[in-house]
């Protein structure tokens, strides 16, 4: 099996989240495998021992620290500055590329940047679909090419009650649609990671409906916060946080962020996203960051600052209404999770 059972210098959810957060995600988890006949995550990964540390992140560091693809070269981007976020104080590289979610890398928090080197993003294409004049395979260079690179410094809000401070490089994800062209059917986009259980052993168990699939309401792809991101900290993106290419949406929960992206589709109906259909109560198409909406079994008012001891006030849209509130106006966001 090539993806490792949770050793106990791993972190542990229950040292990021708060317990309550931790047992009932993993009560939930073995409760929709036994449902959908999807996979126990937790009897995969439950770690047998945990170490404990003066700081709960550390392990995972560590872990990345040793990863043999944060010792790969890594090509240093030309981008422009922007005015996003610079009030911001980002994360720390180590934590943004050792504390991941990238469930087909594994399920631990340490387990994508351990087992990244399974993923080879090159040569890397996206094939574009569905109601769209421009449609095709196109090469990942090819698409890079088009576009200039520039810097936008994000807050990314964890739907695990977590949160961090991510510079991103990349571009719109408007200016990517234009080249496109989807016509008056196209209301939504899909996307998709790559499925190749090879590259992303995780797919190996049926811990999602695989591959990975996420989407916006056109109009959301079309706002202009939507990125695609291929670097961090000027640095070319690593495997472990979506390479070469991944969605940036940073209003939203960040299960949406979708990563390793193989696949556009300009769709007339509402897409089955992976994580809705896997539990539809509890996480829903829009995933809108909203304090006053708790998810059902843990509260969503605060977050836990990766990287330090605090913990914040959650803000409605993550703290971007200006930039999207306007586009939910008439929707419950209550019964719109
Ligand atoms: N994309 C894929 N393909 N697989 C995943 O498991 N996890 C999501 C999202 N994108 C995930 C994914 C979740 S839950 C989060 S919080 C973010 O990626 C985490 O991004 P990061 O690891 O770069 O911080």
């Amino acid at each position: 099996m090539l993806i490792k059972t949770t050793k106990a210098s791993d972190i542990k959810e229950s040292e990021v989240c708060d317990e309550g957060v931790y047992y009932s995600r993993r009560k939930f988890i073995k409760q929709a495998a036994a449902g959908t006949g999807l996979l126990a995550a937790s009897s995969l990964y439950l770690p047998t021992s945990l170490a404990m540390s003066d700081d709960p992140v550390a392990p995972a560091v560590a872990n990345a620290k040793s990863s043999p693809v944060v010792k790969t070269k890594q090509n240093t981007l030309k981008f422009k500055k922007t005015q996003y976020g610079t009030k911001l104080k980002s994360t720390p590289y180590e934590y943004i590329t050792g504390y991941n979610n990238f469930y087909e890398l594994g399920t631990g928090k340490s387990d994508p940047a351990r087992n990244a080197e399974y993923l080879k993003t090159e040569p890397w294409s996206i094939t574009v679909e569905g109601q769209a004049e421009v449609t095709g395979k196109f090469n990942f260079e090819d698409i890079l090419k088009r576009h200039s690179l520039q810097e936008r410094i994000y807050r990314l809000r964890c739907v695990e009650a977590w949160s961090m401070v991510v510079p991103w490089v990349g571009f719109p994800l408007a200016d990517l649609i234009k080249y496109f062209k989807p016509n008056s059917k196209a209301k939504y986009v899909e996307f998709q990671t790559l499925y190749n259980p090879k590259l992303l052993p995780g797919q190996n168990r049926r811990v999602l409906d695989w591959p990975y699939t996420e989407a916006l309401r056109i109009d959301e792809a079309m706002n202009s916060l939507s990125f695609m991101a291929v670097g961090i900290y000027g640095k070319q993106i690593l495997n472990q946080n979506g390479a070469p290419i991944r969605l940036v949406v940073p209003w939203k929960y960040g299960f949406k962020n979708i990563k390793s992206i193989v696949k556009i589709r300009f769709v007339e109906k509402l897409p089955r996203t992976s994580w809705w259909k896997s539990a539809p109560q509890e996480y829903g198409f829009y995933a809108n960051v909203n304090p006053a909406v708790d998810h059902p079994r843990w509260t969503q008012k605060r977050e836990r600052i990766i990287g330090t001891y605090r913990r914040r006030k959650t803000e409605l849209f993550n703290g971007y209404s200006e930039e999207v509130a306007s586009m939910y106006s008439g929707l419950d966001l209550k019964k719109n999770i």
